[in-house]
């Protein structure tokens, strides 16, 4: 039907005709599509039952030409309303059936929870048992003097570990490098402290955190990993002490039955220096795959605190003394998990954290 039909039409039904196809599809229901088809196609005061009228009293000559025109539009209406209704009803019906096969009795979808990481959960539970005993929490930066992470703790100038070869170095700061391992915080509490150490009769904390070496990525090393470092200071502190203390949490953390054995060993931040072993916790010291059949796994460093140590903060060591420890967060994880292969741990492959119990 083209501009010129409908000029034969009074404006405002041209007009409504014009706009039929866009308010044709504005009808998202029913209930407007039947309000559409009352305005233009109802027995009374429709746009069609007013083109009848307006049929009724054209002039004579014009009567065929409307007359055409008036049954044209009434059917192209018509339709349309035809083709939406059977539209909207389909569309009624499919979610009458999707509603029918909805079971209400199903539990509604639920967005997945979160958990913590399976190494900061060991993390936690390190740090909880050495609570139990009255050690505080420290933590120190990342980014850390050589002072801190070498001199105070009594690491000589030519020692291999300070290479720029085994240590990240800042570029821009030489004297900065990201520290190699938790014991540098031992330095920044001693000194700090210091002053107070008389009024507060010793010290102990744990500090857990992250630590970095210059190590290739593969099943055992990581340039990035967790340390947990532990430091008691009172007077009259020995070996017994620092042995009944680790039997102690490595029996929260095994189980009751484990035994542990310090064997010597040579730190430059203790003297003397020693490697705990705990029973192995998999096969209760019988012998298996993971300590090798010798029933003992090496888990930490640790030793009496050197007296150059305790005098780079300030500590007198003839009155002063105390034990150290450092642990590998890792290194305990995957024998505890029998894990593999340590880069496990950093992937965040959802599968491996849900087996370690991390997302239950
Ligand atoms: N810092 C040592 C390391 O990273 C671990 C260590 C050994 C810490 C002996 C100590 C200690 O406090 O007494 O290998």
């Amino acid at each position: 039907m083209d501009a010129s039909d409908l000029s034969l039409l009074p404006p405002d039904i041209a007009e409504a005709s014009r706009s039929f196809e866009e308010q044709l599809a504005a009808c998202n229901s029913l209930d407007a599509l039947l309000r559409l088809k009352g305005t233009f196609t109802g027995r009374e005061h429709s746009h069609a039952a007013r083109l009848m009228e307006a049929l009724k009293a054209a002039p004579k000559e014009q009567k065929k030409d409307l007359g055409a025109l008036a049954n044209q539009l009434k059917q192209a209406w018509e339709a349309g309303i035809k083709a939406r209704q059977d539209g909207l009803e389909a569309a009624r019906r499919r979610a009458a059936e999707l509603a029918a096969k909805m079971d209400p009795d199903l539990p509604p979808p639920m967005p997945m929870r979160g958990a913590l990481h399976p190494l900061q959960r060991l993390q936690d539970r390190l740090v909880d048992i050495f609570a139990s005993l009255g050690f505080h929490v420290e933590e120190g930066p990342e980014i850390e003097t050589e002072a801190h992470n070498f001199d105070g703790l009594n690491i000589p100038g030519d020692h291999p570990a300070r290479g720029s070869s085994d240590t990240f170095y800042l570029e821009q700061h030489p004297e900065l490098l990201l520290r190699t391992h938790t014991s540098p915080v031992q330095v920044r509490v001693l000194r700090r402290l210091a002053p107070e150490l008389d009024a507060r009769g010793g010290i102990r904390f744990v500090a857990p955190g992250r630590v970095y070496r210059k190590d290739d990525i593969d099943p055992t090393h990581s340039p990035m990993f967790h340390q947990v470092e532990g430091m008691l200071v009172g007077k009259g502190i020995g070996m017994h002490h620092l042995k009944g203390t680790l039997e102690y949490a490595m029996r929260a953390l095994f189980g009751p039955d484990t035994r542990i054995r310090l064997r010597p060993s040579y730190f430059p931040f203790v003297e003397p220096g020693a490697e705990l072993d705990v029973s192995c916790p998999l096969c209760a010291g019988k012998g298996c795959r993971v300590c090798k059949g010798s029933g003992w796994v090496e888990l930490l460093g640790a030793g009496l605190i050197h007296p150059n140590v305790l005098r780079y903060a300030g500590i007198d060591p003839e009155t002063w003394s105390g034990f150290a420890f450092g642990l590998g967060v890792e290194r305990t994880a995957m024998m505890v998990s029998q894990t593999p292969d340590l880069r496990l741990f950093f992937e965040n492959d959802q599968r491996f954290i849900r087996q370690m119990g991390g997302l239950d």
